[in-house]
């Protein structure tokens, strides 16, 4: 990747628990981790001397005006009576939840409470193809769990650095999980990651190793915990560009 794209970024905050109605600052601090990691910027934990680590050239920032093109801190703050919320619901107003911010401007992020207290979860780019435009354009987007979003203060360890939105953006971007969701016939369609047989989780001791090699368990897109991962590697920074370029063209500044 050679040109910096910038994403312009909604955040919807859905809160009923009062405590769950984050500051501007938790928000501030989630965008700031997205740049960190997706920039692989020194001095942060988004640094490292991994061979494969890539700089993206994605970065990201609050809206400055809305769908409308009002001026707009680029939060929204939605207070629901719905106390945990089922996959989709809370893209919905009349769910309970807040209708997106036309998705082929903005990424829009919900912040709620998810039920079976998911961490997170994405759309990918190309649901669009399979699932009709209607699905796509009202439910495009990733959603964040209340306590797994931004660094420190509300976010609860080990998930408490913000790789959450780090590994639900690359999705959405159109990364696969490192391990490709199978055993060692599985690929993520990634050529410099290497094949793993599982995902890891926690904060390995010792290299792992599947399927013959060593697992890049320090990859975003794997599972480990928050203060392990700081990789994308080179052929997973083209993946996400070329999806922007494919999908998500009108998105960037
Ligand atoms: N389980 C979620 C997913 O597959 C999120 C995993 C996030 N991992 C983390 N270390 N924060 O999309
Ligand atoms: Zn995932
Ligand atoms: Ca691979």
């Amino acid at each position: 990747p050679r040109k910096v794209r910038v994403i312009p970024v909604v955040v919807h905050i859905i809160w009923k628990d009062k405590r769950d109605n984050i500051s501007d600052r938790q928000v501030h601090s989630q965008i700031q981790v997205l740049n960190e990691d997706y920039r692989k910027k020194r001095g942060t934990k988004g640094y490292t001397r991994h061979p494969l680590a890539t700089d993206t050239m994605i970065e990201f920032r609050l809206a400055k005006v809305d769908a409308h093109w009002r001026k707009t801190t680029g939060i929204t703050r939605t207070r629901t009576k719905v106390s945990v919320f089922q996959l989709e619901q809370m893209k919905f107003s009349e769910l309970g939840g807040k209708d997106a911010w036309d998705t082929t401007r903005f990424l829009n992020i919900w912040v709620c409470r998810v039920r079976g207290g998911l961490l997170g979860y994405a759309q990918f780019p190309n649901g669009s193809r399979s699932l009709g435009q209607e699905k796509t354009n009202t439910t495009d987007g990733v959603v964040i769990g209340t306590r797994f979003f931004g660094r420190g203060g509300s976010a609860k360890k080990p998930f408490d650095l913000g790789r959450t939105a780090t590994h639900e953006v690359g999705h959405w971007l159109g990364l696969r999980h490192i391990w490709g969701d199978g055993g060692c016939d599985k690929d993520d369609g990634v050529s410099d990651t290497p094949l793993a047989g599982r995902p890891n989780r926690g904060h390995p001791r010792q290299r792992p190793h599947s399927c013959g090699s060593e697992d890049m368990f320090e990859n975003y897109m794997d599972y480990c915990d928050d203060n392990v991962q700081n990789v994308f590697t080179y052929e997973q920074a083209q993946r996400m560009n070329a999806t922007l370029t494919l999908y998500r063209l009108g998105l960037c500044e």
